[in-house]
C-alpha cells in the first residue's frame, strides 16, 4: 500500500492505495474516528456490486446507509438535500463522519453535504472508479450541477482520508474505465516530462487495466494532484492546469445534456482540441509537434451522440465557472508536461479547431 500525503493550507489527510486495501478500511476508522457516528452515502449500483462490503462496514463501524440515485442527471440540489435530509433524520451530529462510496458523482455530492451539514464535518472517500481515484476524490472540490452549467453550487472542503482499492475497478464498465482514463490522461500534459514519457511509453498497459502499470499510473496522478493542490487549494493559480481539456469538455458535456457524453469522454475530446488549440495559437513551439501527435495517437476518442453545434458549444463556454468577466480560459500544452492557461486565446482560433476536430460529423 502506498500512502500519499495531501497537505493543503485546511489541513493534511493521507491518500492509500493499493490493491485489496478495503479490507483495512473499517479498522482504520474505528482507529482513527473512535467512537464517531458514521453514513456511509453510495448509489443503487454500487450497493447491488458491493452489498457484502457495506455488510462489513455497518457491522463493524457504527454506521447507516443512505443511497442516492445513480447518474451525473441527479448530482443535483435535490439529491444533496435528499443526504441532509437523511442526516438529520438519522440524528447525526457534528462530530459525525461521513463515507462516499463510489465514483466521482457520490464523492463531489456527498462532500458537498459534508460541508454543508452543521457548517461542514469529515468525510472520507471510498473511490470506485478510476476516475475518482486519479482525480475527483483527492483535492477538496465538491459540488452539485446547476440544469445551466456543471459543478455551479459547491465548496472547498478536504477528506479527512481517500481510500483507493483498485480491485474495485474490476466491476467498472470498460466505458467507464475509459472516462476515467481521460482524467489520468491529462495529467501528462501538465505534470511534467517525466509523466508524458510514462504515459507515452505505457498508454497501451495503462488502458488495458488490470497491471501493475495502472497501480502506478494512479499513484502517480495523486502525486501530481497532490502537489498542486498543495499549492494552490482553491484555484488562484496553478490550480487551473488541472482543468487541462476541460474548458472544451465542459461545454460538450452541457451541449448534450449531460447525458450523451461521458465526463471523461468529453474531456478526451478536450485534451485533443486543448492540443490544436495549442498548434492553431503558436504556444506549442513547431519542434514538440511529433511529440504530441505520437502521444495522441491511439487515443479512445469516443463516437460523438449527434451532430456538434460549433456556435451552441462555443456559446456553452461562457456558463463555465473558468469562464472569468467575460473572458474564457483555456489551458494549452506549451512542452511535453507543460502546460499553461491563458485568457488571450481569440473566437476565431477556437471556431477553427472545433470545425477541424469535428469536421466528421459536422454537416457538408
Ligand atoms: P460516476 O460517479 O457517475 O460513475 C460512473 C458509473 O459507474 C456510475 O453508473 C456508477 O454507479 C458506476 N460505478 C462506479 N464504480 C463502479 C464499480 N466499481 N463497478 C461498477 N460500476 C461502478 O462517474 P465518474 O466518472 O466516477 O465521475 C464523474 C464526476 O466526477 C463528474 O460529475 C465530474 O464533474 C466529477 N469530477 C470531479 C472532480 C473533482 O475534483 N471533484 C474531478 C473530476 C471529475
Ligand atoms: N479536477 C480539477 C481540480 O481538482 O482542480
Amino acid at each position: 500500500m502506498q500512502t500519499i500525503t495531501v497537505n493543503t493550507a485546511s489541513g493534511a489527510y493521507p491518500v492509500f492505495i493499493g490493491s485489496g486495501i478495503a479490507s483495512e478500511f473499517p479498522s482504520y476508522v474505528n482507529e482513527r474516528f473512535k467512537g464517531r457516528r458514521c453514513a456511509l452515502i453510495t448509489n443503487p449500483t454500487i450497493d447491488g456490486i458491493y452489498s457484502s462490503y457495506i455488510d462489513v462496514l455497518k457491522n463493524e463501524l457504527n454506521c447507516v446507509v443512505h443511497t442516492i440515485p445513480d447518474g451525473e442527471k441527479y448530482k443535483t440540489v435535490e439529491t444533496w438535500n435528499g443526504i441532509i435530509d437523511a442526516l438529520i433524520t438519522f440524528g447525526l451530529d457534528r462530530k459525525s463522519l461521513l463515507i462516499a462510496f463510489g465514483g466521482g458523482v457520490v464523492g463531489d455530492v456527498v462532500g458537498f453535504a459534508a460541508a454543508c451539514f452543521m457548517r461542514g464535518i469529515d468525510y472520507v472517500q471510498i473511490p470506485t472508479t478510476l476516475l475518482a481515484m486519479v482525480d475527483s476524490s483527492v483535492g477538496g472540490k465538491t459540488a452539485v450541477d446547476h440544469p445551466l452549467g456543471k459543478n455551479l453550487i459547491g465548496a472547498f472542503h478536504q477528506p479527512a482520508a481517500v481510500w483507493a482499492d483498485v480491485n474495485f475497478l474490476e466491476t467498472l464498465p470498460r466505458r467507464q474505465f475509459i472516462a476515467g482514463y481521460a482524467e489520468a490522461f491529462k495529467y501528462a500534459f501538465l505534470g511534467g516530462r517525466a509523466m508524458f514519457d510514462f504515459m507515452e511509453c505505457n498508454k497501451a498497459a495503462v488502458l488495458g487495466g488490470g497491471s501493475d502499470l495502472l497501480l502506478e499510473c494512479i499513484e502517480r496522478c495523486v502525486r501530481i494532484k497532490a502537489g498542486i493542490v498543495a499549492r494552490d487549494e482553491r484555484e488562484a493559480g496553478v490550480r487551473a492546469l488541472l482543468n487541462f481539456g476541460h474548458t472544451f469538455a465542459h461545454a460538450l458535456e452541457r451541449f448534450y445534456g449531460f447525458e450523451g457524453l461521458l465526463h471523461g469522454e468529453a474531456v478526451l475530446w478536450g485534451i485533443a482540441c486543448a492540443v490544436s488549440l495549442a498548434k492553431e495559437t503558436g504556444a506549442l513551439p513547431r519542434n514538440y509537434w511529433g511529440d504530441f501527435d505520437e502521444i495522441l495517437q491511439g487515443m479512445p476518442l469516443p463516437p460523438l451522440p449527434s451532430a456538434p453545434w460549433i456556435d451552441e458549444i462555443y456559446a456553452a463556454m461562457f456558463a463555465d465557472k473558468k469562464a472569468e468577466s467575460g473572458q474564457l480560459r483555456f489551458v494549452m500544452p506549451v512542452a511535453p508536461g507543460e502546460a499553461e492557461a491563458s485568457y488571450a486565446v481569440g473566437e476565431e482560433n477556437v471556431r477553427q479547431v472545433l470545425k477541424e476536430k469535428f469536421a466528421h460529423w459536422l454537416p457538408e
